[in-house]
């Protein structure tokens, strides 16, 4: 005889199925990202050794956040890098999981050298900082580190300006995904986007409709 089971016993074991693979991805991806995060036996920061090989995040030129800041003489790349299974889980719901690290990488900007007659390449490396996520050790969530050469790197002290203008200006959980071009469209179909941002966003878009500067 054919056992039939019941449509609401069926449903519940669906049900159960899709948290229990929901589970397992969010726990893949999290353990996926601690992969890139190694600290030293003193908790700094080790230099992720493939970071060259992650996501590739986006590229800024000459970029200058403060008023006072002279203008550049010499041009800086700035490169950020994240790992595979970090960007995927930031595609799936619009924020990073524990354990994130991104890296952000300047680099000098050459106009001399080959075949070259106009514009800009990338040189040298100048420095290279990281903005992690570890919500048991990182007080709030995330902390700074700065690299010096490939020697771990202790995290940069709370009152340092990293923390106050990630937290002011940053679209996303601290990060700047609006100058992310692969990311932002998917925050803002999550609806991620940190409040301080759209209240920006919304202010700049007012200054242009009434033709005054936002910024
Ligand atoms: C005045 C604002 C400001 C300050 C201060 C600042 N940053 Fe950022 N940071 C930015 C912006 C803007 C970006 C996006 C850069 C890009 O697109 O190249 C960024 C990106 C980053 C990233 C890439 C990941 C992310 O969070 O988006 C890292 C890593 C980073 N900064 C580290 C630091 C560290 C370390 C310090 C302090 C020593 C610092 N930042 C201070 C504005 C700031």
């Amino acid at each position: 005889m054919k056992r039939i089971i019941p449509w609401p016993a069926m449903l519940a074991a669906v049900v159960l199925a899709a948290a229990v693979i929901g589970v397992a991805q969010r726990t893949a991806a999290v353990s996926a990202a601690s992969s890139a995060l190694q600290y030293d036996a003193s908790g700094r920061l080790m230099v992720p050794r493939n970071y060259r090989e992650w996501v590739f995040l986006s590229a800024g030129i000459d970029m200058r956040y403060g008023d006072g800041t002279a203008p550049p003489t010499d041009h800086i790349f700035s490169n950020v890098f994240v790992p595979e299974a970090a960007y995927r889980a930031f595609q799936a719901t619009g924020t990073w999981p524990d354990h994130t690290v991104l890296i952000l990488e300047n680099r000098t900007g050459s106009t001399k050298g080959s075949i070259n007659k106009a514009g800009h390449f990338q040189a040298g490396r100048l420095g290279l900082e990281a903005h992690v996520k570890d919500v048991t050790r990182l007080r709030e969530g995330w902390g700074f580190f700065a690299f010096d050469g490939e020697q771990p790197s202790q995290r940069i002290d709370d009152k340092a300006d990293c923390y106050s203008c990630h937290r002011a200006n940053a679209a996303v959980d601290t990060t700047f995904v609006q100058f992310y071009p692969t990311l932002l469209p998917t925050a803002t179909r999550h609806g991620t986007l940190s409040r301080s941002y759209l209240a920006h966003e919304r202010h700049d878009a007012a200054a242009h409709r009434t033709g005054v500067s936002g910024r």
